[in-house]
């Protein structure tokens, strides 16, 4: 079986996704949105650095769900209720980089979400290296400790190195501290908050309650990552937890721990692991470190690419399994296992 797939949009995530479903044995690529004006008409591969395809990017949202697509892999900076809905509505699923189960977003845009799936008798998918994959993993561990208590997640990673660092200011970085910004990060890394539901449902965490905290960390001098300028004074880091809590429990069942710096010397200066630590407390407690290193490490391209290619894979990996799942908004908690597809070398 092929599943015909749209990419939408071709920024870091979305080139690294269209490399990823080219080489997968079981997808097709059929056509991909451009968002930018000047991307319009341009052929994919090109876009994507990887040759001309034959393919040409397109923003005429009609035209593309003309191509009878199954699935549009979908990637932009933000994710837009009203385009995911259409593209649900016309029979399409849709595997997110930017949504886990879309409760964030509001329950009268989860329920629209939901109708969306239910009337094109499609799903909708949300993950990425975390959100997704890491966390999925986390809970996971759970599976060899009796009693388990507590799962225990870290992202540790410095963020001077990710081309898309600009993303970030709109959760208030290169600006002063303001409780505007936690705020911001409340609402943007909402999809961060929505992890708690899928290893609450996968390791069956009658949650109580859930908390969330953020500390900042300046930059005493300016600095500039890929064109965003940082100046002194103002927010170069953060360190977001989002916990979950069963009910006359003290501690945290489920917490996951999201530590972002852009460079070394900020203040406070936190430890960086350059990675994910994930711990489970039971009978045994379960430790295990996830790090990534490219195939080819020769560039400093190639330490970006990779970042976005562990942000694209569990998507692409998903396809398959999200065209044949029960309509609606799905997640790892209720979907068969996704696995990745041998190719071989010839
Ligand atoms: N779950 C995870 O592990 C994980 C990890 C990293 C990133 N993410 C998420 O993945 C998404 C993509 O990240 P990225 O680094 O690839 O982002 P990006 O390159 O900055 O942006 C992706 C694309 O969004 C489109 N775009 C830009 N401004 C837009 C606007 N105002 N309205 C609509 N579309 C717009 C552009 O499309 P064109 O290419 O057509 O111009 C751009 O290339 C983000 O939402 C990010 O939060 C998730």
């Amino acid at each position: 079986m092929t599943y015909k797939v749209i990419q939408w949009t071709t920024g870091f995530v979305g080139r690294e996704a269209v490399k990823g479903i080219l080489a997968h044995p079981e997808l097709e690529l059929v056509g991909a949105y451009a968002w930018s004006p000047e991307k319009d008409g341009q052929d994919v591969g090109e876009l994507c650095g990887i040759g001309r395809l034959g393919i040409q990017a397109s923003n005429d949202i009609d035209g593309l769900l003309a191509l009878g697509a199954d699935c549009v892999c979908y990637t932009p900076n933000h994710p837009d209720i009203d385009v995911i809905c259409r593209l649900l509505e016309g029979g399409i699923n849709v595997v997110s980089s930017n949504l886990t189960n879309v409760r964030a977003a509001g329950k009268a845009a989860r329920k629209r979400v939901e109708a969306a799936a239910q009337a094109g008798g499609v799903s909708l998918f949300g993950s990425g290296i975390f959100p997704g994959f890491a966390n999925y993993i986390a809970a996971n561990m759970a599976t060899v400790s009796q009693n388990f208590r507590r799962v225990r997640f870290l992202e540790s990673v410095d963020v001077s190195t990710y081309h898309a660092i600009r993303n970030y200011d709109n959760l208030g970085w290169g600006k002063t501290p303001d409780p505007k910004w936690e705020q911001a990060s409340r609402e943007v890394l909402g999809f961060y908050d929505e992890c708690l539901d899928v290893m609450g449902a996968m390791l069956k965490v009658p949650i109580s309650e859930r908390r969330f905290t953020l500390e900042w960390a300046i930059t005493p001098d300016d600095r500039e990552y890929f064109g965003f300028e940082i100046k002194a004074g103002t927010i170069a880091g953060q360190k977001t937890t989002w916990q979950a809590f069963t009910a006359g429990q003290d501690d945290a069942v489920l917490e996951l721990d999201v530590c972002w710096v852009a460079g070394k010397g900020l203040e406070p200066e936190w430890p960086i692991h350059h990675g994910y630590t994930m711990k489970v407390d039971g009978n045994p407690n379960v430790q295990t470190r996830v790090t990534f290193s490219p195939q080819v490490a020769e560039r400093i391209e190639d330490f970006i690419d990779m970042s976005n290619t562990v942000t694209s894979m569990p998507l692409v990996s998903a396809i398959p399994t999200v065209c044949e799942a029960a309509s609606g908004i799905r997640t790892y908690a209720d979907l068969p296992l996704i696995t990745g597809h041998y190719v071989p070398n010839i």
